[in-house]
């Protein structure tokens, strides 16, 4: 089976980078990390990268005078590296309209919500203080629009009385870890095909049962 070629773009902790390099481990999984790319050279991902013994790169932002010529330095190293699919994972960077359109279809993202509610940062302040009742995360294909492209698959928890950002938000990153490598793995499998601006599944398995929040007992 030849696996599919990824790069994994971070930024930090990288603990949604560990979930799809442990998912990558498993031999009949479809794709393969080959590069962890960070712009930040101190990004605590690439030593946990490296210690997993993937080639890492840190391409410094702040080196570059331009979105574009920085956006240009990081394509270089994804065709360098002969890179299929694009994963973003907690890459805190806009990315030019050009690159994103250069990889349409090919890059994917998870954001700390469900979208297309509480795009942007401070998801889970901003999903305590509207008061929802279920939260989540989602990952979706990346458009040059921000927190936009079509949706892949997306996870819901409860949110509960008392949860404080750090809970809720420990409560959906451990759903990234989840679907993360399962969007993955549609994506490379070719399961997730994007129709116009919304993503059909081929293959569909059944649905879970609801989440209801409070339980309707
Ligand atoms: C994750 O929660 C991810 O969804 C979020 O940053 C965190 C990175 O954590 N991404 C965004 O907010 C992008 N808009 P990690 O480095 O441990 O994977």
């Amino acid at each position: 089976m030849s696996r599919a070629r990824v790069a994994v773009l971070i930024s930090g902790r990288g603990s949604n980078m560990m979930s799809l390099l442990e998912a990558a481990a498993a031999p009949d999984y479809p794709a393969e990390i080959v590069r962890v790319i960070s712009n930040r050279p101190d990004a605590h991902g690439l030593v946990r990268a490296e210690a997993a013994g993937i080639a890492t790169l840190a391409i410094d932002h702040k080196a570059y005078a331009d979105r574009e010529s920085f956006d240009a330095a990081l394509d270089a190293a994804l065709e360098e590296a002969q890179v299929d699919i694009v994963c973003l994972a907690g890459f805190m960077r806009l990315l030019t309209p050009g690159f994103t359109q250069k990889w349409r279809g090919r890059m994917i993202n998870i954001h700390p919500a469900l979208l297309p509610s509480f795009k942007g940062l401070h998801t889970h302040e901003r999903a305590l203080a509207e008061g929802v009742k279920i939260h989540g995360c989602t990952v979706h294909f990346v458009t040059p629009e921000m927190d936009v492209g079509p949706i892949i698959i997306q996870a819901a928890v409860p949110v509960l009385e008392g949860d404080t950002p750090d809970t809720l938000g420990a409560r959906v990153l451990a759903q990234e870890h989840v679907i993360y490598p399962a969007a993955l793995r549609l994506v490379t499998e070719g399961r997730a095909r994007i129709v116009e601006n919304r993503v059909a599944i081929d293959e569909f398995e059944l649905a879970p049962p609801a989440l209801v929040v409070p339980p309707a007992i």
